[in-house]
């Protein structure tokens, strides 16, 4: 019988096993402290771009990496979601959720979501201690995006064929005070790169 009538999923049933290895034991094998690298913005503003070849020049320096892809984890984990306002929340929340496992682990993760939303960005960064989540807001405009229209998204959304998208039928609310602004239009992928691995020196995440 179930302790709590009111548990529909019967977790009141289940315990929380620690593990025998902290994330501190963990990154100490490591040079470089866990840290979830989170860029936002809209689609085609260079948010999975600038991930990878963060990601790649951050291996290239002996850091334990993994990027986390809006694009990918669609195909997967989130292959049942759409994009409502409720299914890009829950999209977030299994992305926070998976996120915070791999820090556990003294990983850095970069994740690229548009997540268009403040409140789901603010669940996710309540998950991860202070000063080890790091929002980059890829302020592309959205002139620039819908020119570039990479995947030839802007073009089928403003023929109405996709609905809710992002910029164009749905809404981004920009972020009020992020770790790192950067307008891809700007400056080039690799001097992003090494503001961002500043950045990380900065907050004591990385040592080089
Ligand atoms: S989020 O809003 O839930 O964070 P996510 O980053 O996972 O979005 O997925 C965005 C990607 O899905 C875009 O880069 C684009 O390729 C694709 N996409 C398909 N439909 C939409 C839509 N309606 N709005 C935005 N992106 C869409």
């Amino acid at each position: 019988m179930q302790s709590d009538p009111f548990d529909k999923t019967g977790r009141s049933n289940t315990r929380w096993q620690q593990s025998l290895l902290s994330r501190e034991v963990r990154e100490s094998r490591n040079r470089h402290r866990a840290a979830v690298l989170w860029f936002t913005g809209l689609s085609g503003a260079g948010k999975s771009t600038l991930a990878h070849a963060t990601e790649k020049r951050l291996f290239e320096l002996s850091c334990q990496t993994y990027v986390l892809d809006g694009d990918n984890v669609r195909h997967g984990l989130c292959g049942d979601l759409g994009f409502s306002v409720e299914d890009r929340s829950e999209n977030l929340r299994r992305i926070g959720h998976v996120a915070k496992l791999f820090f556990d682990t003294g990983v850095i993760i970069l994740s690229a979501f548009i997540s268009p939303f403040s409140q789901d960005r603010a669940f996710v960064r309540r998950m991860i201690p202070a000063g080890r989540f790091i929002e980059i807001y890829c302020s592309t405009p959205l002139e620039v995006c819908e020119s570039r229209d990479t995947k030839g998204l802007y073009l089928k959304a403003r023929a109405g064929l996709i609905k809710d998208f992002t910029g164009v039928s749905a809404a981004y609310e920009p972020p009020t005070d992020p770790e790192l602004i950067i307008d891809t239009q700007q400056q080039t992928i690799a001097a992003s790169v090494e503001e961002i691995v500043v950045l990380l020196v900065k907050r004591n995440i990385l040592q080089l």
